[in-house]
């Protein structure tokens, strides 16, 4: 069973950080430096307080509480799922042996790894949004950036514990570089590319939170798999949190599409660029920008390191446990994305190849990921189906625009069409967003502060938060 939730600690926990001084004194020491990194790099919009959700607990009934908290007082603590004592490793070679409660000696620098790169990803994220809170389209919009920036802060925390609790002094001087490298540094930036560029405007943030956030929510799936007890409990809670997340940039992004649609049919036109409205080609531009960064996070199609985490029992596939297979994926094969050479010529062609099914675990992780994605998309072209306009929104190609893994050396059209260097010079700017569709989508981000307003690009949400309004005051600023 799982302690019940200290809340009265420095660091509220629930993993009974009272019985281990050492590792209290330790996090107790980090905290200082996590709140100076959240001053200097956290969200520069001063405010009083902000309607925030506050993890508490991990129970089924009731495991956040809401209520209004000065950011810089939020209670970043360190939740984990509850144990399930018989819990058993369920893939891998040691597949049915009891999870372990400590990390095995000889995967100690492998699961320390995994933890650093997904430890990584939470204060870059924080870092890439610092400065939208300047331009929130409402009161509402701003909540939920801030409510995405405390949770990715906790998620830190998370990973931090793990660092300091079970990687001794190796894992806490990670936990220091964690607050070290920073988003987009030149000398120390973060690990991971998207975790380096820009999130200057809201499109943005929307189609960060349901692009980029979603690999996270797959990076968790996988490490709640682990054969490491403390991580995949830790990943399962987080995976609660990470729901939000989510629901911020599908809804963002229905709401930015609703709001295109209905100026389009009010004039009926598709040229929208200067009536105050994204034009859905821009839209579709922001959407295969941050798809196809978001498909390099999943590495190479083919990975060894990836089937060694596997057959180690360190981390698993998404939704391992509903796959019907024998879990060690020694026998079996995948097909996976490949530039294939003509015969003849040589010349490269976009295909497949055949691979055995423990190297090609990125692929398979990487087809859930694009499978869920395509849900966003039937999403918001039901809504333009909706206004009864024919125009639609598509995922571009697997080997469109990628810095990682088979097309990374080559160029290709969002519908897979092969591209010489000259051709992509000269047509990528109808499929990326140009500095004309950047500065476009900047002079509509225009704050909009007012109780029950809302910024003339973006359609109101449907629901409020927690029950409250739209028109609620979310936000006290100072
Ligand atoms: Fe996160
Ligand atoms: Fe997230």
């Amino acid at each position: 069973m799982t302690a019940q939730a200290d809340y009265g600690e420095k660091i509220p926990n629930n993993v009974s950080l009272h019985e281990d001084r050492r590792l209290q004194r330790a996090l107790e020491a980090w905290q200082p430096n996590f709140l100076s990194w959240w001053d200097a790099m956290g969200p520069a919009l001063p405010t009083r307080d902000v309607y925030l959700r506050t993890a508490v607990n991990v129970g089924r009934d009731g495991w956040a509480r809401f209520g209004f908290v000065p950011m810089r007082d939020y209670r970043w603590g360190i939740f984990l799922a509850e144990r399930d004592p018989g819990r058993l490793i369920p893939f891998g070679e040691h597949k049915g042996e009891p999870a372990w409660d400590r990390v095995p000696g000889e995967y100690r620098a492998e699961l320390q790894r995994l933890i650093v790169i997904q430890g990584d990803t939470e204060p870059a994220s924080v870092e890439q949004q610092r400065n939208l809170g300047a331009t929130a389209p409402s009161l509402y919009d701003l909540r939920n950036l801030f409510q995405v920036n405390v949770e990715e802060g906790r998620h830190l925390w998370a990973m931090v514990y793990l660092l300091h609790a079970y990687f001794g002094r190796d894992g806490r001087e990670e936990a220091d570089e964690l607050l070290r490298r920073s988003s987009g540094s030149l000398e120390s930036p973060r690990i991971l590319g998207a975790f380096n560029e820009e999130t200057p405007d809201w499109l943005s943030f929307f189609m960060f939170t349901y692009f980029t956030d979603r690999d996270g929510k797959y990076q968790l799936g996988t490490l709640k798999e682990s054969g490491f007890d403390p991580l995949s409990r830790t990943c399962e809670f987080m995976l609660k949190e990470e729901a939000h997340h989510m629901m911020v940039g599908t809804t963002g992004i229905d709401r930015v599409v609703e709001r295109t649609a209905q100026v389009m049919v009010e004039r009926d036109t598709d040229d929208v660029a200067g009536l105050g409205v994204v034009p859905l080609d821009v839209i579709q531009k922001y959407l295969n920008f941050h798809y196809s960064v978001s498909l390099d996070l999943f590495g190479g199609e083919t990975s060894t390191n990836v089937a060694n985490y596997y057959t180690a029992g360190l981390k698993g596939r998404w939704m391992e446990e509903r796959r019907r297979d024998d879990h060690l994926l020694t026998s079996d094969s995948i097909m996976v994305d490949a530039l294939i050479a003509d015969p003849g010529t040589g010349a490269p062609s976009i295909g497949q190849t055949e691979v055995a099914a423990l190297t090609g675990l990125n692929t398979d992780l990487r087809r859930a990921y694009i499978a869920d994605c395509a849900g966003g998309v039937n999403r918001w072209n039901k809504i333009l189906d909706g206004f009864g306009l024919s125009r639609r929104l598509k995922l571009p190609h697997a080997a469109f625009n990628r810095r990682v893994g088979a097309f990374a050396g080559i160029e290709a059209s969002p519908d897979g069409e092969l591209l010489d260097a000259a051709q992509w010079e000269r047509r990528q700017g109808a499929w990326l967003p140009t500095e004309v569709d950047k500065t476009y989508v900047r002079s509509l981000m225009r704050p909009v502060r007012e109780r029950g307003k809302i910024a003339a690009w973006i359609a109101p949400p449907r629901h409020g938060i927690d029950g409250r309004p739209f028109d609620y005051e979310y936000v006290h600023l100072s």
